[in-house]
């Protein structure tokens, strides 16, 4: 898949078959992380992987997530947290760039993943001061996103469906409502 065909087949999946994510793969996708650019290459990216089933199932009960709604993170074979060491920040004009810097490099890994065929879903409905107490973080670390990581299930579930028309999932702004021409 060429850059456009990777950008226009991804979407957020939030039902896996249970089959592991090879290895091989899994470092393909963290390498894409560690590549990404940064402010003052300060690369402030932390990644959290969790590739046990049952380590798994012990997150999704762990991480303060907003009600049932991301309760299917426990299915898939590969859970990644993007998390950010703020003591790597950097501000310019008044905004600190540790979440820019965190997303461009998560989403250079969602985007490797869905290369290999891969769905992924970026979260940011849990509760970080849970999962922060969970996973013993240090202070200095945010928690920026979980995606689970995992071959796309046929059968979506109900909860599934609902989830992505609520939120319009297939909708996009048309370009003239985001792009001015100076
Ligand atoms: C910052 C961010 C937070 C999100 N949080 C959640 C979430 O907590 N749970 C969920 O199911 N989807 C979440 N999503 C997925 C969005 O609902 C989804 O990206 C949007 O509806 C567009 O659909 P698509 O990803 O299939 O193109 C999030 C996406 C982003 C970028």
């Amino acid at each position: 898949m060429n850059i456009k065909e990777i950008i226009n087949v991804r979407k957020s999946t939030r039902n896996f078959l249970p089959d592991p994510v090879p290895q091989e793969i899994l470092e393909e996708i963290l390498e894409a992380g560690r590549l990404a650019p940064s402010a003052q290459n300060r690369q402030p990216w932390r990644y959290l992987v969790f590739n046990d089933n049952r380590k798994i199932r012990e997150l999704a009960k762990n991480c303060g997530l907003i009600g049932l709604s991301n309760f299917f993170i426990k299915e898939a074979p590969l859970v990644i947290i993007a998390c950010a060491e703020t003591k790597s920040n950097v501000r310019i004009n008044n905004q600190d760039y540790y979440l820019v810097d965190t997303a461009i490099s998560f989403q250079q890994m969602i985007l490797t993943a869905t290369a290999h065929g891969l769905g992924t879903c970026w979260m940011a409905a849990f509760s970080e001061k849970t999962l922060s107490k969970y996973l013993q973080l240090p202070p200095s670390w945010r928690i920026v996103a979980i995606s689970p990581f995992g071959y796309p299930a046929e059968k979506k579930s109900l909860y599934s469906k609902a989830l992505s028309a609520l939120a319009k999932s297939k909708d996009r702004l048309p370009m003239d409502k985001i792009v001015t021409y100076k």
